[in-house]
């Protein structure tokens, strides 16, 4: 029996793979890590650090972070995310009461090079696919600041529909518009998206997600 079972997950979605991260991958990972991918502001910063090294360590610390701290009733789940064999992003997933309120969370980001050619679309379908199709979510909600029409478009092409707005208080003291989003397992089943994602080795992880 494999202690970390989570670690043979195997994700797919046309030309995208994902895998968990592994703490091997992270000096290449955070080496690849955009600038313009933006960590939760509420995270403190070390005064002694430049920004780049601050999002650096606090790459590392988001993957120790969710390793430590996992339970079914509160998980992040990080995935590499691979393109003709190369590490391009991460894919990330989040579930809180999950066994209760089977709602799933998101947040990625993609080095420059890749993006605007149908990949932020296909990450999100695969952990979408995970999540509607095998671990019985009934909704998944995504947010983001009302200029992110990367993070929008992605949304709004697998069919999210908005679901509201609020603030968000910004480093420096100003305020940013979040955008909300929601998807419904109905929504995706009649969108037949999941026919596009291939799941392996999700069997011995059930219980982490209080399945079993
Ligand atoms: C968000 C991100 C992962 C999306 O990946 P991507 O590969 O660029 O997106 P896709 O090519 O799959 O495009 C998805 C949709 O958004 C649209 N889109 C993408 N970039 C866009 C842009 N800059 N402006 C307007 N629309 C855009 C695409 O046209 C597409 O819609 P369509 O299929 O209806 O034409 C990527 O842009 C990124 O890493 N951004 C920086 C980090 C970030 O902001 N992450 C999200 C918050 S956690």
């Amino acid at each position: 029996m494999t202690t970390w079972p989570l670690h043979g997950l195997r994700l797919g979605c046309r030309e995208v793979s994902l895998r968990p991260v592994r703490e091997a991958d992270l000096p290449a990972l955070a080496a690849i890590l955009p600038a313009d991918f933006e960590q939760d502001p509420r995270l403190e910063l070390f005064p002694g650090l430049s920004d780049e090294h601050n999002q650096r360590r606090l790459f590392y610390q988001g993957y120790w972070k969710a390793l430590g701290t996992w339970s079914p009733s509160s998980w992040v789940l990080h995935f590499a995310v691979a393109y003709r064999g190369e590490l391009i992003g991460v894919q990330t997933l989040e579930g809180d009461d999950f066994p209760v309120l089977r709602t799933v969370d998101s947040a990625s980001w993609l080095v420059p090079e890749v993006r605007g050619r149908g990949l932020g679309v296909a990450m999100r379908t695969a952990v979408l696919g995970l999540s509607f199709d095998h671990l019985g979510a009934v909704a998944a909600v995504s947010s983001a600041v009302a200029g992110n029409a990367a993070s929008l478009g992605v949304s709004r092409r697998i069919g999210y529909t908005d679901n509201g707005v609020g603030l968000i208080a910004v480093p420096g003291g100003g305020v940013a518009e979040l955008q909300h989003l929601r998807l419904t397992a109905e929504a995706w089943q009649t969108a037949g998206h999941g026919r596009t994602v291939t799941v392996d080795g999700l069997e011995p992880c059930l219980p982490w997600f209080g399945l079993i």
